[in-house]
């Protein structure tokens, strides 16, 4: 079996590239082995690789930035998605993509289902919403993982940049007023290679239906962006702990709206998979112990 894996730096596809390689040989590219706003690039690696398994991280994630660059959000977070679907489904692979909370609107405050009507507020939200639907019309064997939050030990991320700044500021201004629940990439990571190794699996039974579609991926429990700073500084135990003020969303004014409501039903993923990621509490503890 050869994996093909996009995006290799980034959080999730550093973490991939190893949590898959039980599964078969990987053959892991970052942006400068395959860049995704290349669509001839695309076709030739996946043509060259004939891959079972393509598996797609790699994203425009700048989620401010992607306002004032809209074309090339949309082609690496919309465009890409979508000609890695055809070239899978001429293959007979399975494609794996991960998407976001940010393809819906943050209204209520109710966890969020597979199927609850969308309506992203920004840019970002909007190309990755478009990928989901390329995807889909694209290729019949598809898993796309919806997460929130992603953090880890290693890229550009909430934790790394709240560890720096209280050690750097005595107050920081933090918003209360969006909830979610943050989200180890190690723990995507295996969980994908769980999935994967069942969904290839004899021992999943063929009469089990067919797993392909959206699935929500996030770890258990849920927080404000206040209260994740505040368990980050618990947990890492200062001698000089900084001030964290809570602010509402618009004492924060940032270019790209971001939905309050950022929560997302995982049941699913239990149901279909028998997986549940640990609450976000004890997924930290676990980061900061590494
Ligand atoms: N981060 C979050 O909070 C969050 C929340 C919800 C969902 N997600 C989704 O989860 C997935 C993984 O996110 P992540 O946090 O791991 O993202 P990340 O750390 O920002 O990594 C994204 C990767 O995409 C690569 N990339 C960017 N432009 C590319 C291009 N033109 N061609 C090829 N690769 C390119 C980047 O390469 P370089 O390193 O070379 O720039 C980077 O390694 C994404 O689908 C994202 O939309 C993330």
């Amino acid at each position: 079996m050869r994996i093909l894996l996009t995006g290799s730096r980034g959080q999730v596809g550093w973490e991939l590239a190893r949590t898959l390689s039980t599964l078969g040989e990987v053959v892991a590219l970052d942006a400068d082995g395959l860049d995704l706003t290349d669509a001839d690039a695309i076709r030739r690696v996946v043509g060259e690789v004939r891959p079972g398994i393509i598996v797609n991280p790699a994203a425009h994630t700048a989620v401010d930035k992607a306002e004032s660059e809209p074309d090339l959000a949309r082609a690496i977070n919309a465009t890409a998605p979508g000609i890695l679907a055809e070239e899978a489904e001429k293959l007979g692979a399975l494609l794996v993509h991960y998407s976001t909370d940010y393809v819906f609107d943050g209204g209520g405050k109710a966890p969020r289902q597979e199927d609850d009507p969308t309506g992203p507020l920004n840019v970002y939200g909007a190309t990755k919403l478009e990928g989901e639907n390329a995807i889909r019309a694209g290729c019949r064997r598809h898993l796309i993982f919806r997460t929130s939050w992603v953090y880890g030990a290693r890229g550009a991320n909430f934790l790394l940049t709240m560890r720096r700044l209280m050690g750097e500021r005595p107050e920081l201004k933090i918003v209360d007023d969006q909830i979610g629940a943050p989200t180890w990439c190690r723990h995507l990571a295996e969980a994908t290679a769980q999935i994967l190794a069942q969904a290839g699996s004899p021992a999943r039974g063929a009469d089990k239906p067919e797993p392909w579609g959206v699935y929500h991926m996030t770890n258990g429990g849920e927080t404000s962006w206040h209260g994740f700073a505040a368990a980050i500084q618990a947990m890492d135990a200062p001698e000089k702990p900084a001030r964290l003020a809570a602010i509402p969303s618009s004492e924060y004014p940032t270019p790209a709206r971001r939905p309050l409501n950022s929560r997302l039903d995982n049941a699913k993923l239990e149901r279909v998979f028998g997986l549940r990621l640990p609450d976000w509490r004890e997924a930290l503890r676990l980061c900061l112990d590494k």
